[in-house]
This record gives structure tokens, sequence and C-alpha cells, in this order.
């Protein structure tokens, strides 16, 4: 069983940094404070409780964690193909080892019970299924995701799968990638085979992990695989496919899947907050979330382009039938949210569209990756918005963390303090929002462990659990700590 190297209670009678270093895995002290008999500190009572039943997990995602990227049968991804090329990834480095989850993920499994967590979401990697996109089913690849269900079920441990985090098979990028409508199609079918393999035992699927990240970053400033620069008109035309695509699995996942598995996107939806908290302004806040999503999230939940964007897009706009519209937008069960920086705070307007944005200063505080900015009430707006946008029943928060500098100590334990301030501020405003009603019934933390952080590569680390990389060993830093005493308590701790 994975030691935990901090108790909150062996935290407070410790009460200095010196006891604290005594505290290192495999000490007595450790022993002592991190058994599997661990109590939560009694709570006060104006605890920010969440509702029962909540349920508390981590994230990760096939080709940040797993390595093994030419074994088995897996196929090459375009994450393989554009870490390949010079100058794309920061420390240049790739994902063919990473921190070798399709190897460890025994151990890693233990790191999660450890922690209490109750879900684990992961993706699975289309290459590694079907090496060419499509045709005939790898075994060897589906075994992997074989094993681990079983294992996290073992662990007592619900098994969220995501279909797509980024990693299209390179066969298919050759035939057109994104801007090819045959890729949606070859998704709704690779969607249906995972929903005949695995839905037997895994009962909520992803679709597509930050459709808005990964069409964005890799069409248009080509700073992700694949690394395009598309005009406006083919960007439009692949943010299209993507939505499409989404549907279409959502139809095979119901066509294919066991009764009853559940299916929704995980998606990075742009949070508007209202920068001072007025009827007017949270008003505005929502005008302005509904527009900044028209592509993705709107959308996919109300079947139609709003008219502002395909006004703005003109001649541009994307080529779709009234039948595109009913596939996208097929019913879901819930809604994933990816939710890390305010998407932008604004302040109501008299004049169009009703909303004005306020600049981020440069003062603003930032966590260890440049676009990380810390605004903790994002999480209580993202969802908030959905929910009333939306009429969203069951609302996911998907993803939901932070990276920081982590420096071992003397002692080997990394004291991150400051994630775990952003976690904590973060959380209680998740709390606020669940307190309000807003139906978010569970929260998975990015991430696990650290891992290949795409184009920075190794340079920032946003896990719970410190991964040396040159030996694999992982550690659980302080913020494994604090996030196991969350889950204990089912409160902000
Ligand atoms: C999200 C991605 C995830 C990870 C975190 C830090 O945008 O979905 O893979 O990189 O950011």
């Amino acid at each position: 069983m994975t030691r935990y190297p901090l108790s909150r209670r062996a935290l407070i009678a410790a009460g200095s940094l010196t006891t604290l270093g005594a505290l290192a895995p495999g000490s007595d002290t450790a022993a002592r404070t991190s058994s599997a008999s661990h109590q939560p500190a009694d709570d006060s009572p104006s605890a920010l409780r969440f509702p029962k039943g909540f349920l508390w997990g981590t994230a990760t995602s096939a080709y940040q964690v797993e390595g093994a990227a030419r074994e088995d049968g897996r196929g090459p991804s375009i994450w393989d193909t554009f870490a390949e090329t010079p100058g794309r990834i920061r420390d240049g480095s790739n994902g063919d080892v990473s921190v070798d989850h399709y190897h460890r993920y025994k151990e890693d499994v233990a790191l999660m019970k450890g922690l209490g967590a109750k879900a684990y979401r992961f993706s699975i990697a289309w290459p590694r299924l079907l090496p060419d996109g499509r045709g005939a089913l790898n075994d060897k690849g589906l075994a992997f995701y074989d094993r681990l269900v079983d294992e996290l079920l073992r662990a007592g441990i619900e098994p969220f799968a995501t279909l797509y985090h980024w990693d299209l098979p390179q066969a298919l990028q050759d035939k057109g990638g994104w801007q090819a409508r045959d890729t949606a199609l070859a998704f709704g079918d690779y969607a249906g085979l995972v929903a005949r393999k695995l839905s037997d035992r895994v009962g909520h699927i992803f679709t597509v992990n930050e459709m808005q990240a990964f069409v964005e970053h890799g069409h248009r400033s080509g700073i992700f695989a694949p690394g395009l620069k598309l005009a406006d008109a083919e960007l439009n035309q692949v943010r299209h496919h993507a939505v499409l695509a989404h549907g279409l699995a959502v139809q095979a996942i119901r066509a294919n899947g066991r009764s009853g598995t559940k299916v929704g996107p995980a998606e990075n939806i742009i949070a508007a907050l209202p920068a001072v908290e007025t009827p007017e302004n949270i008003r505005a806040a929502e005008l302005a979330t509904r527009e900044m999503n028209a592509p993705y999230l709107t959308v996919m939940l109300e079947g139609r382009y709003t008219d502002a964007y395909l006004a703005g897009a003109g001649a541009d706009a994307p080529k779709f039938t009234p039948q595109d519209l009913e596939i996208i937008a097929s019913p879901v069960d819930f809604v994933g949210l990816n939710v890390y920086s305010p998407g932008l705070y604004v302040l109501a307007s008299e004049a169009a569209p009703g909303y004005s944005s306020v600049e981020i200063p440069s003062s603003y505080p930032r966590m260890a990756s440049a676009w990380l900015t810390v605004g903790p009430e994002t999480l209580y707006w993202a969802p908030r918005h959905a929910a009333k946008l939306w009429n969203v029943k069951d609302i996911y928060i998907t993803e939901n963390g932070a990276s920081a500098a982590d420096q071992p100590a003397a002692d080997g334990i990394v004291y991150d303090i400051d994630r775990v301030m952003y976690l904590r501020n973060y959380l209680t405003h998740l709390q606020r929002a669940t307190a309000e009603g807003v139906p978010v019934r569970g929260y998975f933390l990015w991430s696990l462990l650290d891992n290949f952080e795409w184009a920075d590569g190794y340079a920032t680390r946003f896990g719970l659990v410190h991964v040396d990389y040159a030996t694999q060993k992982r550690t659980p830093k302080l913020s494994a700590a604090f996030y196991r005493e969350a889950i204990a308590r089912n409160a902000v701790a």
C-alpha cells in the first residue's frame, strides 16, 4: 500500500518543517501517520462540505503518461510526429517513455487508493486500438485497458474513459486529419468499438477532451500537434468536424454500449466571470460565455451556431447540413468541464454585444505555466453558467489543477504549498456552487502524476505525486496529503 507522507494531524502536531522532514515515505513516522486506517480531522461546524456521494478522482491522459509508444502494436499518433519535430517541444522531449504508466499502472492505482480517490479519468489511445485509425482491432492494445480497468475495479475505483485526448492516429492525419469529414466518421466507428469492448465495466465515457484546445492550438496557432496554421474557412470546418465527431460518438456509444452507459464531452469551457458580482454583470458574463463557446459547447448543447458566430465568420462560416446539427446536439448524459483559468472578466455594457472585457493586468497571479492565471472563482462560475445557459443536469469537473516549481526538499518531499493554496481556493468556490444547488457530481484533479505537458514537455509539473523521471520513483507531494484530507472529509480541508 502506498504511503502518504503527511496526515493533517501530523502536520499540526509536527509544527515545524524540521519535524515534517521526518515524515518521508518509509520512515517510522510515515508508517504511523499514513496507515490505511487514516482518520480525518474533526470537522468544524462551518466546514465547507460537498454533497453526499460527491465523486472525488484524479485524471491523466494516454500520451501524457503511458509511454510504451512502440509496444504491443500501437501505431504512431500526431503527437509522436510532432514531438519528433525539432523545436516543437520546449525541452526537446517526447512521450516515448513518460512515466511508464503502461507498465506501472498497478502502482499508480495503489497511489489513487492511498488518496482515497473514488474515480479515475484516463484516456484511451486510439492508435493502440486501431493503429491506422480504422480497420482491425489490435487486441494487445485493448488488453492494456482491460488490465487497467480490472485493476481499478478491484481497488474500488470507478473508471471514467476519455476517447480522444488529442492523440490522433498519424495515418488519419495523413488523409487530412480533422480537415477531413471522414475523420469524424472514423471517430464514430472507434467510439462504437470502445463501447462494445469496455462498457460492460466502464459506465462513463467522455467523447473528446478539450476540443477548443486541440482545434485552436493544433490548427490555428500551431503550438500543438499537428502544428497547422489554417485560414479561417478551413479552421471553421475543422471546428465543425470536431463537434460532429463528438455527436457521432455519442450515437455510436448509445448504439453499441451496454444500456445505461453514460456519455458526454469534457470541454474546456471559456468561462466569462463578472468582474464585480452584480446582476447586470452576471447577465453579461452569461451572454459572453455563450458566445465565446459558440463553435463548441454552445452548438453541442443548443444544436445551432449562434447568429453572432455565423455573422462574424461570414463567407468563412463552416459548411454544414441541418442533419449535422442534429447529430452534434445528440442528447448527452452529463457535461464534463475542464477548468483552470478565468476565460475573461466582463462588465455589463449598453453597447452590443452587451458586455465589455477587462484586460488581465501583468501583476495578476499565475502558477508555473505562463497560461495558468489563478482565478479560483472560475470553478464557481463555469458550472453555474453551464447549468443556467444549457440546463445541464449533471456536471463533472473533468480537470482542475496547477503547475508548480516542485523542488524536492532535502528529505525528498515536495512541499508544494503553492499548489495546495491553488486547490484550497478553487475547491472553496466549487463548494459554493454545490451549496447553491449547481449540479456538480464530481471532481477530477489534474493530475495524479507529473507527466508530459504537451509543448512544455517535462518542464512543468502538475502531479499530486512527484515522479523522478530518471528512476520513475513516485513520491506523493504535500498536495497529495491535502487532497486525501479533502476526500476523507468530503469538505474543503
Ligand atoms: C489541459 C489538458 C491536459 C493537461 C492540462 C494541464 O488543457 O487537457 O491534458 O495538459 O491542461
